[in-house]
């Protein structure tokens, strides 16, 4: 499973990155909006130097085929070629795919709500699909099993595309997302703090320390 942040907010990077094993991070406009009017390309450098390897995916702005392909060009120019252009799915997004597929681009097949978005996105090639998994569901679409069903498109037709399950509210959207075969999520810094501080972990941690020290008297094993 490859987990990612959807979020531009440097620190929040800065400390998952020292927590997770982190794929990469996810972009959209609204996304950067909640950063406010920063400065784009330099903000996503640090973001580059703070993931150093991991995946860097950027969405478009342009609606029109030709625009959104020279959207992709100055985003691959500023970033590198290993960015992942984020692309909605829908006419001229599709035209835009199959253009930037055949000349190399890394593409992402986002803002999916359908199956049939699914399809088309794997037979153009996108090298990831962004299924909206919450969004989804508020509208009453089964999200699990669409990410089930494009999987086993992915397999039928040998294609190399992956699912990177996106938009989540909570913890059980995103277990429900690995389970029906996503090979990828991404999710909020909420969703994970949401997973790792609840307060049954930190019971169990405190009791295992109480008990240590109960023993031993000491706060540490090394302490011994
Ligand atoms: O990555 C797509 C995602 O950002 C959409 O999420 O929370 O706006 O539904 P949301």
């Amino acid at each position: 499973m490859e987990f990612m942040l959807d979020t531009v907010n440097l620190d929040k990077i800065r400390y998952y990155q020292n927590i997770l094993p982190l794929a990469g991070v996810t972009s959209n406009p609204s996304i950067i909006k909640k950063e406010g009017k920063i400065d784009f390309y330099v903000h996503l450098k640090k973001i580059k130097e703070i993931i150093g390897s991991g995946q860097l995916h950027v969405q478009v702005v342009g609606e029109l085929k030709e625009e959104i392909e020279k959207d992709a060009q100055v985003i691959v120019d500023n970033l590198g070629k290993e960015t992942f252009i984020k692309i909605p799915v829908n006419e001229q997004g599709l035209a835009a795919m199959k253009t930037l597929k055949s000349k190399g681009f890394k593409v992402t097949a986002t803002a999916i709500y359908t199956e049939f978005q699914g399809y088309l996105a794997i037979a153009a090639g996108a090298d990831y699909l962004a299924p909206y998994y919450n969004r989804m569901e508020n509208l009453n679409i089964d999200a699990a099993e669409i990410i089930r069903t494009l999987g086993e498109e992915i397999k039928r037709t040998n294609s190399s595309s992956k699912i990177l399950a996106a938009s989540f509210k909570n913890v059980n959207q995103v277990n429900q997302a690995c389970r029906n075969g996503a090979q990828a999520v991404t999710a909020s810094p909420d969703i994970f703090e949401q997973a790792l501080v609840m307060p049954s972990i930190q019971k169990a941690v405190t009791d295992f320390h109480d008990d240590w020290r109960a023993i031993f008297g000491t706060e540490k094993i090394y302490e011994l």
